[in-house]
């Protein structure tokens, strides 16, 4: 059988990592990709050993050679590059959040749904083993009915205020900041484990730093090292969020998001109360599970392949004891997405375990509805 070809546009911090999990697959193959220009696209070519460098992407998208397309670029180029690749009836696996905000969101996935391409959102966060077996225990009862989700993503890479990136500003990453690119996988996750959509939001936004400065070096979790020249920039959007969230089916909770609490790398957690116990999971130590009861011994549950349920160890290859973690959610999230792609399957009919662009709209849509919560100081629905 035939390798799938795919093409990679966009080949920075998250980029590299796809580059990464698509070669764990086997039955794939990167035959190119496309950068901001020739120069980095050749020098990036030659980096990760891809044959094909375009430094424009539309000569990546039509590649006949090309069969699916990644798109890693900035969130402000996520609308037009994804509306030409599904123009040209290639399959797409693009990085979140799907598009600047709900209106761009609806758009793709109403194409993507015309073109019957298959489509995924890069939530990899649901692709923890512990994560989908999660998933599975609270679908078969074992949590009881669900009370209170709750819990937050934290992080320091913004911390000082000479911290610096694209994310800064609203016309590239969107209107919201720390809710667009971290909230949104709280979110996901939460919608995931419990089965639940979060229908209504009252939120709380703080710029901590109201100033940056911006010289040359901006990259993605790069230290800012030349601070000879800068520019001060205004900050327009959220260092910090709090949200305090209703399900659909009466449920309560809250999360909140941070970029400016130091010692905070990845802090990305959720508690689960049920009526019969609680999970609680930690990103950081992922392949463990607090399970929490009031009246017998609490647990800590870790991953161990022989005790996932059947479903989940598809998503898991190391026995117990050796650690796996956040680059083997990229390996699971992507697998899936070409697994499902390879067996020939359509998301009409069957909802994958990867996020689609349903759910990528649908993440939008609680998104905007958290800015413009906090925008009016009241509770919004979540109109989807
Ligand atoms: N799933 C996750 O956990 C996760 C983590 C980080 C980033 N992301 C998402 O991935 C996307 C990229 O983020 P990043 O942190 O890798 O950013 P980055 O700045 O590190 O990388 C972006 C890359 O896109 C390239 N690029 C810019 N314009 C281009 C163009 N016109 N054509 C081709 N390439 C172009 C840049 O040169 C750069 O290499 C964002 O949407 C972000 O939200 C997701």
């Amino acid at each position: 059988m035939d390798k799938i070809k795919v093409g990679i546009i966009g080949t920075g911090f998250i980029g590299a990592v796809h580059v990464d999990a698509l070669r764990r697959l086997g039955f794939v193959d990167i035959v190119a990709l496309a950068e901001a220009n020739q120069e980095l696209a050749q020098k990036k070519a030659a980096d990760f050993m891809i044959p094909r460098a375009y430094g424009n992407f539309p000569d990546l998208i039509h590649d006949p050679d090309v069969q699916v397309v990644h798109n890693c670029t900035p969130n402000n180029l996520h609308l037009s590059i994804n509306t030409q690749i599904i123009e040209a009836g290639k399959h797409i696996f693009s990085e979140k959040p799907l598009g600047m905000n709900r209106d761009e969101s609806q758009k793709m996935l109403e194409l993507a749904k015309k073109h019957h391409i298959v489509h995924g959102v890069n939530f990899n966060y649901r692709m923890y083993p512990l994560v989908q077996d999660m998933k599975w225990k609270v679908q078969q009862g074992e949590l009881g009915d669900i009370r209170i989700v709750h819990g937050s993503y934290l992080q320091d890479w913004l911390f000082y205020d000479t911290d610096y990136n694209w994310r800064i500003e609203p016309e590239i990453s969107g209107k919201t900041r720390a809710i667009g690119d971290i909230g949104s996988h709280w979110c996901d996750l939460a919608q995931t484990i419990t089965g639940l959509k979060i229908s209504e939001v009252f939120a709380d936004f703080s710029t901590v730093i109201p100033f940056r400065k911006k010289s040359q070096n901006t990259e993605t979790f790069c230290e800012n090292q030349d601070l000879a020249a800068y520019e001060e920039k205004e900050v327009q959007t959220e260092d910090w969020a709090g949200v305090l969230i209703h399900f659909e089916n009466g449920a309560k909770g809250l999360f909140s998001v941070s970029e400016v609490c130091a010692g905070r790398k990845c802090y990305f957690n959720i508690e689960v109360n049920g009526s019969k116990k609680t999970y609680f999971w930690n990103q950081e130590e992922g392949d463990r599970m607090w399970v929490g009861h009031r009246s017998g011994p609490n647990a800590v549950i870790m991953r161990d392949p022989h005790q996932l349920n059947a479903g989940c160890r598809r998503y898991t290859f190391a026995p117990g004891g050796h650690p796996e973690g956040w680059l083997d959610t990229f390996k699971n999230n992507i697998q899936a997405f070409y697994t499902f792609l390879q067996e020939g399957k359509n998301i009409e009919q069957e909802k994958p375990d990867f996020a689609t662009f349903y759910d990528g709209y649908d993440i939008a849509c609680i998104v905007d509805a958290i800015a413009e919560s906090h925008e009016k100081g009241i509770w919004v629905k979540v109109i989807r």
